[in-house]
């Protein structure tokens, strides 16, 4: 094990109820549609776009927006978010992760970022984390989201490890998939069924440590 790909949204802190707020109210005041709280798990790792497009296609409402629309309501949505996120601090970071971390840093395992959100820099930055990574993977420069393996492979390439080398920290299902497709290992945190095809799960940040992630590689890869 060479190299650790983090998602940062579910593994680093709790956006996913800020994401979920911001197109709550986007949806209720813009769209007039009241989304149902399941609805949150299907946007984790989703880009933006493509979780209005979701939020859309739930609505029945595809059709009814041109690109430039869909464009302006998705700022939106992001500046609603922005807003919520500004009020992140070190105390938002979740359990054990900061511990794990330092673990990395003494073992010489460099780290990077494999966050399909455009916040992520200053999601770091409010939760005080930016000297743990080598490297954040950028989702602008990548040609498909979570699912596909590119954030991962491009992280995996700025870190300078091979992918067959890195392990994903992943909390969502389309995260799984995508660490997957890369050719990395995958360890999950979350669900054990929802989240199947992860190397190795866990159900909390806690459980994330040096000794494990490291055993989940040598099982996955031999
Ligand atoms: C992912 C989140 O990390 O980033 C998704 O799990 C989110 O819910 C995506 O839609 C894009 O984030 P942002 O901040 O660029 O809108
Ligand atoms: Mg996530």
């Amino acid at each position: 094990m060479q190299g650790i790909l983090f998602d940062v949204d579910g593994i680093l802190t709790d956006t996913a109820k800020f994401h979920f707020a911001a197109w709550s109210r986007l949806a209720q005041e813009k769209l007039q549609v009241e989304l149902p709280v399941e609805f949150e798990s299907n946007l984790k790792g989703v880009s933006r776009v493509d979780s209005l497009v979701r939020i859309m296609e739930y609505a029945g409402i595809t059709d009814q927006y041109s690109l430039g629309q869909i464009t302006a309501l998705a700022n939106e949505k992001n500046a609603y978010y922005v807003q919520a996120i500004s009020q992140l601090t070190k105390a938002d970071i979740l359990p054990g992760i900061v511990a794990f971390l330092q673990e990395l840093k003494e073992h010489d395992i460099p780290c990077a970022v494999a966050s399909a959100s455009k916040n992520a820099p200053l999601i770091l930055k409010n939760l005080g984390l930016n000297s743990y990574f080598a490297v954040i993977a950028d989702p602008a420069q990548v040609k498909h989201g979570k699912p596909a393996p590119d954030l991962f492979l491009a992280a995996a390439q700025k870190l300078q490890v091979p992918i067959q080398e890195c392990v994903g920290i992943e909390d969502a299902v389309a995260g799984v998939a995508a660490i997957k497709a890369a050719g990395a290992v995958a360890v999950a945190v979350g669900d054990k069924i929802e989240l199947q095809a992860a190397d190795r799960v866990v159900s909390t940040t806690a459980d994330l440590n040096y000794t494990s992630v490291n055993e989940a590689f040598r099982q996955s890869s031999s």
